[in-house]
């Protein structure tokens, strides 16, 4: 088992990586509790999986865990779902203090945690991630969100966990098609940080797929790191190097917003992927990237088995669709576009009021409708 702190001031948590943990859930999270129980915000296929040796661990530590399903999918990120979550955590009768868990992927994550931080102004919050994605991001550093009809996290919090708890183990009934997704942000925190780390998944991505347990462990805590040290210098996203952990981001929530946020058709990773090539392709036509780090970019990406052209997909995207897309996402200022881009393999940058005429431009070359 690996550890990776999270250091925040006075709020400082643990981020423990390695196979094993749901067994030994009950005596990590008992010291954060008020009460030996433990309401646990579930992804039904997850909980039919893995509900059992996570009750077990929690059991072993007198810990009573209260599962609290919610259907698998984009969709549950929704106003109608927070609020049932809400209303059964009330229903719990929980106090303030009494912490929440949730227990899947990055969407489970983002739910539950959004309701831990409306629980009665905030209750503590553990992370037990099921996904490679939310393991190696989303379970760490405290953003939560649900999707509106506006858009992807528009409505959300900052709330961070008090403990990530990353089995590896899990990741073992994962389908192949969501831990390419993951791969997808394990490439992102290399391209925006760390150019070795970029260079050991050229050669190691395919162990990753393969789940070789040594490659899994050194991907998650790497990226890991990464988020850590990024979250810990810019929590709130206000100076602007937390941004950087969105490359490919602005693109890819517009194609997920333009597909319905239908998992079918477009996974969050796989979105992620595709908007990293973009980002790289625009930076090199405007000088601002050489082509041959674009060109190694996509090739790893496509390599994990990733959409990087809009040819990857089935669906067809209007250009002037994305456009306002990308104009509502949350870094946008005052309706000017803002992208994460690319300056080489291993550093990001933020551009701030890209030109749309030039954006729609490249889009169409990309193949999206005029
Ligand atoms: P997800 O939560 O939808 O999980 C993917 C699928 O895998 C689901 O169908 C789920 O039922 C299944 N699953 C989960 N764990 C499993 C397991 N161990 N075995 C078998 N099946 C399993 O998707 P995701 O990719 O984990 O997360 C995507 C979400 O994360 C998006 O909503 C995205 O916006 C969000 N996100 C948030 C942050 C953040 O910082 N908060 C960062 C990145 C992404
Ligand atoms: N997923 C981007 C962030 O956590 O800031």
């Amino acid at each position: 088992m690996k550890s990776v702190p999270v250091r925040l001031a006075g709020r400082d948590y643990e981020v423990a990586v390695g196979p094993g943990l749901l067994e030994t859930a009950g005596e990590r999270i008992a010291p954060l509790l008020k009460r030996p129980r433990l309401p646990i915000v579930a992804d039904a296929t997850v909980a039919a999986l893995h509900g059992p040796r996570l009750l077990t661990g929690l059991e072993r530590a007198d810990v009573q865990g209260l599962l609290i399903t919610v259907p698998p999918g984009e969709a549950s990120k929704s106003f109608a779902e927070l609020e049932r979550v809400l209303d059964r955590l009330l229903e719990l009768r929980l106090d303030r203090g009494d912490a929440v868990a949730a227990f899947g992927g990055g969407v489970i994550g983002d739910l539950a945690g959004l309701a831990a931080a409306l629980h009665k102004r905030g209750s503590p919050f553990v992370q037990i991630p099921t996904t490679l994605l939310a393991q190696v991001d989303s379970a760490v550093g405290g953003k939560t969100a649900i999707d509106t009809r506006r858009g992807k996290n528009l409505i959300g919090a900052f709330h961070q966990p008090r403990l990530v708890l990353a089995d590896t183990d899990v990741l073992a009934t994962l389908p192949l098609r969501e831990l390419r997704a993951g791969l997808a942000e394990v490439v992102k925190a290399a391209l925006i940080e760390d150019p070795d780390f970029f260079d050991w998944l050229e050669v190691r991505a395919g162990a990753v797929l393969a789940l070789d347990p040594a490659a899994v462990a050194h991907a998650v805590v790497r990226a890991v790191e990464i988020k850590a040290a990024i979250v810990a210098e810019d929590e709130h996203e206000t100076t602007g190097r937390r941004a950087l952990l969105n490359l490919g981001h602005t693109f890819a929530h517009a194609f997920e917003a333009e597909a319905g946020y239908d998992s079918a058709a477009l996974l969050h990773g796989e979105a992620v992927a595709l908007g990293c090539a973009l980002a790289y392709r625009f930076a090199v036509g405007g000088g601002l990237c050489p082509p041959a780090d674009a060109a190694r970019a996509e090739t790893l990406l496509a390599r994990c088995g990733l959409p990087t052209s809009l040819s990857d997909l089935s669906q067809t995207f209007a250009a002037d669709r994305l456009l306002d897309r990308m104009a509502d996402d949350k870094k946008a200022e005052g309706g000017a576009l803002t992208l994460i881009l690319p300056r080489r393999i291993g550093e990001a940058f933020t551009r701030r009021d890209v030109d749309r005429a030039t954006l729609r431009d490249f889009l169409i070359s990309e193949g999206a409708q005029p």
